[in-house]
């Protein structure tokens, strides 16, 4: 049932074209935005996200999203801070909760303690059975099929895809996003697919990357907006299956402490498509190579040609339109740390310590 492929994490990362384009002709048919009448954000006056793990990361971009389509305020929390925090919420407030089981202990207490307290809550799922998917007044299945490897992968491309259109959604119900920029944001969700098929022709590339990846003790990520919390995401999928120890963080906080982490020996994979904060990314970049930092930059054409000099490593993605990059560039991320894995011989699908599916706290 793995297909051919070694890892069932190798087969669900290739599968996400095909994933993604049935999640689009789901949400995004040729007719506009498909979501549930009721899910409506006109009155909304703030949204939380809570999640756990890779599900918390995609919450981590889709804030972007919903602050920038619909400006509306949006905070995003771990459940398991959520859950004891007893934060105080708004009567008109939604809560989202994002979860590939659906069972996850935290988040279902998470949203346990939201009922009755908030105007809606909405759960982003897989499985459409689960617990969570049970209790929410509206469940979005994500429809990516069942994912084995315990290190996930397209349920974290396709929460993103359901989240971009929620936010394109409620972008409209406000008033905040006029005719043609809505028009133009679904284009690119819809020209997803074709474009990690071009960013999944980089698995032999990367696969060679990876061996000098292997050998490394600490590996930073490195991105600024949207592509931030693709950072963190792409080093918690390194550390839990090549267990080298890696950390993300926001470009502009390099110089508030962790630059102090840099030699020649650590690799830091800087993710910087070429879009409005490509310059401030580029000499967070410079100031890493300054201290002989292993750059490995992932960007566009346009940026590669801007800005490789000096770098020791290069990944070349299609271009995107901004708001959406962390769904392609999370691609690479994904292959990186499954080939750092293999090159390290661990348990891809199984990596120790770790269950699939987190139903004790
Ligand atoms: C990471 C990973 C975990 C899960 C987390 C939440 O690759 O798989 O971090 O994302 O345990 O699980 P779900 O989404 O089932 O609530």
């Amino acid at each position: 049932e793995k297909a051919g492929y070694k890892h069932f994490m190798g087969k669900e990362i290739a599968e996400q074209p095909v994933v993604l384009a049935d999640a689009l002709r789901h949400y995004l048919p040729q007719t506009g935005l498909n979501m549930p009448e009721e899910l409506d954000f006109s009155n909304i006056d703030r949204i939380s996200l809570v999640a756990c793990g890779t599900a918390f990361y995609a919450c981590s971009v889709a804030k972007y999203w919903f602050e920038s389509f619909a400006r509306i305020p949006v905070e995003i929390d771990v459940a398991s801070e959520f859950r004891y925090r007893e934060p105080p919420l708004s009567e008109r407030g939604m809560t989202i909760f994002v979860s590939q089981s659906g069972e996850t202990a935290d988040t279902l207490a998470a949203l346990r303690y939201c009922h009755e307290k908030v105007a809606k809550t909405v759960a982003v799922v897989n499985v459409p059975t689960s617990s969570i998917a049970r209790e929410v007044d509206i469940a979005l299945p994500i429809m990516a099929g069942v994912e084995i490897g315990v290190a996930s992968t397209k349920a974290f491309t396709a929460q993103l895809l359901v989240l971009a259109v929620m936010a394109l959604k409620a972008g409209r119900d406000r008033d905040q996003l006029d005719g043609p920029d809505l028009a133009c944001h679904c284009d690119t969700l819809r020209s997803l697919p074709g474009l990690m098929n071009t960013a999944l022709a980089l698995d032999a590339p990367i696969a060679e990357l990876a061996e000098h990846l292997a050998e490394a003790q600490d590996i930073l990520f490195l991105g600024r907006g949207p592509m931030y919390p693709l950072a963190l995401e792409g080093a918690l999928k390194l550390k839990e299956i090549s267990y080298i120890h890696a950390e993300g963080y926001a470009s502009g906080e390099l110089k508030h402490g962790p630059i102090a982490l840099i030699d020649r020996t650590v690799p830091v994979i800087v993710m910087a498509p070429f879009d409005r904060l490509f310059d401030k990314t580029v000499s967070n970049m410079q100031e890493v190579m300054a201290r002989h930092g292993m750059v490995l930059l992932a960007s566009d054409a346009k940026g590669l040609k801007a800005a490789q000099d000096g770098t020791w490593a290069q990944l070349q993605l299609p271009e995107i339109a901004e708001p959406f990059a962390p769904i392609l560039y999370a691609v690479p991320a994904q292959l990186l740390a499954y080939h750092t894995a293999v090159a390290k011989g661990t348990d891809v699908d199984q990596p120790r310590n770790l269950a699939k599916s987190v139903t004790v706290e």
